[in-house]
Parts: structure tokens; sequence; C-alpha cells
């Protein structure tokens, strides 16, 4: 059962499309309002589209002791919107309403999407607040920027619901197989065992192009699913996460902040700039081993003659200079490699040639890799070690990747 909390904010509204999405996924989702979300979305809408009784206070129902019973029942709690003032009174631990007493008798995962205005999200007290909850063990993603309500706009949107949607089903898959094997994923304290908070990790998704004209460019297949699969897995394990994407067309992760860019180079400055204070960057990228030597400012036109070969030169190897230079003592520097054959030679070779601590080593071909839903890997270490990772969800292979990271970043 998901408790959705839905905290006194504008974009509680958006709250019922992520309900929605609950719902139709076969979820069994109870809705606790505060009062002040109920005068922007009223009970009965609440309660239609969950199905359930909605109540605000601990006074309705009490021979069944919801303000208990609720908490200890749930196996996720998402708090959507959380409201500045939601998340100070979570931090601190009230019970002044039938959400706060949730919060405070969750033994599961909670996950905290806020969205507020700029300035109450970067006031010092919010800030301690979330501080405060993540080191409690409770994911809270980064609210998303742009139009807020009025004519501002900055950091403060809730991330699209279903992004917050999917935040949701990895945090409840890590927590659901940490407890098949035995071991509970989030601790008696309410919380997963985030072993990525605090930490800054870098990403990066998708295909390079590189143009050679305004129109036309070299580029290659890669959707950015694997790269964006990595990153929603690092955040929902508590890491600040910069994912830097090249021409990928998916909706952008809940929490994680995004830079766009377009070439190699424009890759390889971004990523720089985000390694200088990360813990691990993850190059899952396609980035075009060549440029072409001339990009034309015009369109090429077609003329009578044979067509012109196009000229290349190399494009610096963004993995190898970051494994080469370690701009942080003790980053984590994974890249991954698709072969098509003589898979694990292949990736030995590459991993030694690159300097990196890990090579995803992914076989392509057969309706594998690129484009689908799926992927096979084997993770190579540096130290010698290889850990398969059987065909699955893409999402299950980024959460091997963090595993493998998470046991070689410094204490
Ligand atoms: O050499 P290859 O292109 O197979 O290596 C793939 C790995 O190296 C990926 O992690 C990719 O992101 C990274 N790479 C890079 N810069 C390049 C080419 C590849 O960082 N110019």
């Amino acid at each position: 059962m998901i408790v959705l909390g839905v905290a006194g904010g504008i974009a509680a509204y958006k709250a019922c499309e992520l309900l929605r999405l609950f719902t139709e996924s076969g979820y069994d989702v109870r809705v606790v309002p505060t009062p002040s979300a109920l005068r922007f979305v009223g009970a009965p809408t609440w309660a239609a589209l969950s199905g359930h009784p909605v109540h605000t206070d601990v006074w309705s129902d009490v021979h069944e002791v919801p303000h208990v019973r609720l908490g200890q029942s749930a196996d996720l709690v998402v708090v959507a919107p959380a409201t500045a003032d939601l998340l100070a009174r979570a931090a601190t631990g009230r019970a002044d309403d039938l959400l706060a007493a949730t919060l405070l008798t969750a033994r599961c995962p909670v996950l905290y999407a806020p969205a507020m205005h700029t300035e109450m999200w970067e006031h010092p007290a919010t800030q301690a607040n979330v501080a405060t909850l993540r080191s409690r063990g409770a994911v809270v993603l980064d609210p998303a920027a742009g139009r807020l309500t009025g004519a501002d706009s900055g950091p403060g949107r809730l991330p699209e619901p279903a992004e917050i949607f999917a935040a949701a089903r990895t945090v409840l898959d890590r927590a659901t197989r940490g407890l098949d094997h035995g071991s509970r994923a989030f601790s008696l304290a309410g919380g997963l065992a985030l072993d990525l908070a605090g930490r800054h990790v870098v990403v990066s998704a998708g295909g390079t192009r590189e143009p050679l004209d305004p129109v036309r460019f070299l580029g290659n297949r890669s959707s950015g699913r694997q790269g964006y699969a990595v990153a929603r897995a690092a955040l929902a394990r508590g890491a600040e996460v910069t994912l830097v994407a090249a021409n990928v067309e998916l909706p952008d992760p809940a929490g994680a902040k995004v830079v766009r860019v377009r070439t190699a180079a424009e890759m390889r400055d971004a990523v720089r700039e985000a390694a200088a204070t990360a813990d691990a960057v993850v190059m899952v990228a396609a980035v075009a081993d060549f440029r072409p030597a001339t990009t034309s400012a015009t369109k090429i036109k077609k003329t009578g003659s044979d067509p012109e070969p196009i000229a290349l030169v190399r494009n610096p190897d963004i993995l190898a200079e970051l494994a080469h230079d370690r701009p942080r003592p003790g980053q984590v520097v994974v890249g991954f490699a698709a072969e098509t054959d003589d898979v694990l030679a292949n990736g030995r070779a590459k991993l030694a040639a690159k300097g990196a601590d890990l090579l995803v080593v992914n076989e392509v071909g057969e309706g594998r890799g690129f484009g689908t839903a799926d992927n096979a890997a084997t993770l190579l270490g540096a130290d010698g070690s290889a850990v398969d990772v059987p065909l699955g969800s893409k999402e299950r292979l980024a959460d091997a990747i963090w595993d493998a990271v998470a046991a070689r970043l410094p204490r």
C-alpha cells in the first residue's frame, strides 16, 4: 500500500495525475492531504481517484488508529508536493495532522517531491530541513527549475508526475529487492539505506552529433535510456546527480540537474566542469570518436560532380582524459563499451586503454542495447573483477553499476 501525502501548494493539482499513474498501474493508494491541501483540491477528488475515504486529521475513524496504522502498513510514502512547511514539520518530528503523524510512524521508504517558490526553497531553514530528512534516509528530490505560479521562474517547480512516479518505482523496487535478499534496504529509522547520500555523481547519456553544416550531422542511435536509468538509480540512492544529456528526447529525471549538449566538445566541457566536484563519473553516452574537420556555415550544396570525401579529425576521449587527470582524489570513473564480438577480451583491453576503474561491457546486436528496454552486461573492474548482470531492465543494470561504484567509493 502506498501513502500519497499532499501538502498545501498549488502543485497539489498535479498530484491527481500522479495518483492516477499509481492506481492505473495497480497500486493501492491512500491519499493523505494536509488541511491546506484541501483548499486546492477537495477530498471528493482524492476519494474518487483513489477509491478510499480521505481524512486529514487524526480524529476520524479513531477506532482504526489511523495516525499509526497508515504509516506502519505503508510500503512507500510519497509526499508530492512537499511544501516548505511540510518539510519543516517532518524534519522536526511534528505530528499535528494525519500526514505528519503518518511520516512519524512510517517504517518504509519516504520520497519527498518539494515544490515552492525559489526563495522558500533556497532559504537556509528549508535547506537545513532537507539535509536533516536526507540524513535520516529520506529521498528528497530537488525541485525542477522553470515557471512558477504567477510571473516568477526559478528552481521550485514540482517535477513532472510521470517522473515522480518513475522515481517512486525505483525506490520501491530497490526496497523490495533488499527484502528479497533478506536484508532490509531501508532502516528502522524509517528511511532507505541511501549509500549515495551526500555524494555528487555525473552521468553522461545519449549520443553526440557532430555537425557537417547547419542541417546535417554525424551521429549515432543512442536513445539515452540506459544513461537516464543510471541517473534515476543514483537519485533513488540519495545522490546529487548532474546528467549531461546529448540529444536525448526523454523527460528530465525528477531531481536531476540536466545539462543539455549536442557535440562531443560540448559534452567534454560540461562533464569536466561537473566532474570537478564529483565522487563518481559514469560515461554512458555514445560519444563520436571523430568529427568533420570543417563545419560549413551554410548548407553544403549538391554539385553535378562526384561528392567530396568528408575529412575527419579525432575527438578528445573524455573518459580516458578523466581517468588520467582524476580531478578529484578517490573519484570513481566508469565507462561503457558496446561490443559485438569477443566481448570480454575487447572489454579488458578497453578498460586498460582508458584507465577507468570500471567498464560496463555490453554485447550489442540481436535486439539488445540501443533503444531497447532491456540490457545485459559484464562489469569489469580494474582490480580484475568481473560481475555478470543477466539480461534484465536497464534499471536493474543501473543499480548493479551503483553497487559496484558504491563499493569503490572512499568512506
Ligand atoms: O572507445 P569507445 O568509444 O568504445 O569507448 C566508450 C566509452 O568511452 C564510453 O564510456 C564513452 O562515453 C566514452 N568515450 C568518451 N569520449 C570519446 C569516446 C568515448 O568519453 N571521445
